[in-house]
């Protein structure tokens, strides 16, 4: 956990202090008292926030707010949704692996998933959403690490059976990640018919006004990341 008590940005309230007010903190960077107090959080990220890519106070409670609106234990927001899309994704497949998704999801991820992420050597085996159990499982391959949908697609507004997807990908220890986008929290909770994580476009009801585009990974804290499948998320960082 942060210690969100050194970021000594004017105006900014910590973490836990409820109601939880914090201005729309616009910096790059943070004060620090003393430039010991900057080495020792470069020597540790993890005490206070360094950099606003990392992390920033605005940003954070935004993540907080989406997580607890899910029921996740944590979120992370992103540039745009198909960031968040291409995000969800990318940390858990290498080149060489591949992954399912619904034919029925938005045009954009179609084009990500089908054409960008073949180019980065991930392949995606598109599956409908009516097909028998016996065509889903022979979709799936060794190097098959998630299972990809959106609870309204995006046009077609077809409704995904969560619960039944995320059983077939729990058989075969992979997550189901879902786009609820146009569902939003307030009409559909992945979460709670098994899904593990959970994207959005927070560009659409989200933003609710049409201002900022924007999207959010949220993390339901129940997928067993320890079963040998995804290194990336569970092996020490070489950068580090
Ligand atoms: C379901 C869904 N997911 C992802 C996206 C991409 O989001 P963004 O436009 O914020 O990059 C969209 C955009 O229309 C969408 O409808």
């Amino acid at each position: 956990m942060r210690d969100e008590t050194k970021c000594l940005h004017a105006g900014y309230t910590p973490k836990n202090t409820e109601p939880r007010v914090v201005p729309i903190v616009q910096s790059t960077t943070y004060v620090y008292d003393s430039t010991e107090d900057v080495a020792a959080v470069f020597d540790d990220p993890m005490k206070s926030l360094i950099y606003s890519r990392f992390g920033n106070p605005t940003v954070m409670a935004v993540e907080d707010k989406i997580a607890e609106l899910e029921g996740g234990v944590g979120a992370m927001c992103t540039t745009s949704g198909q960031a968040a899309v291409l995000l969800s994704l990318l940390n858990i497949c290498d080149s060489g692996d591949s992954f399912i998704s619904l034919t029925e999801i938005y045009g954009g991820s179609v084009n990500l998933f089908f054409y960008t992420l073949k180019r980065l050597g991930i392949e995606c085996i598109y599956i409908d959403k009516n097909a028998s159990d016996e065509e889903i499982n022979q979709a799936f391959k060794p190097n098959t690490k998630a299972v990809f949908g959106e609870t309204l697609a995006n046009p077609a507004l077809t409704v995904l059976d969560i619960e039944r997807f995320a059983n077939i990908a729990h058989r075969h220890t992979v997550p189901l990640i879902v786009d609820n986008t146009f569902a939003t929290p307030v009409l559909c909770k992945p979460f709670e018919y098994g899904a593990d994580i959970i994207v959005h476009s927070t560009s659409k009801y989200m933003d609710g006004h049409a201002v900022q585009i924007g999207g959010a990974i949220v993390d339901s804290g129940k997928f067993d990341w320890m079963c040998g499948k995804f290194p990336g998320l569970t092996e020490p960082d070489e950068s580090f």
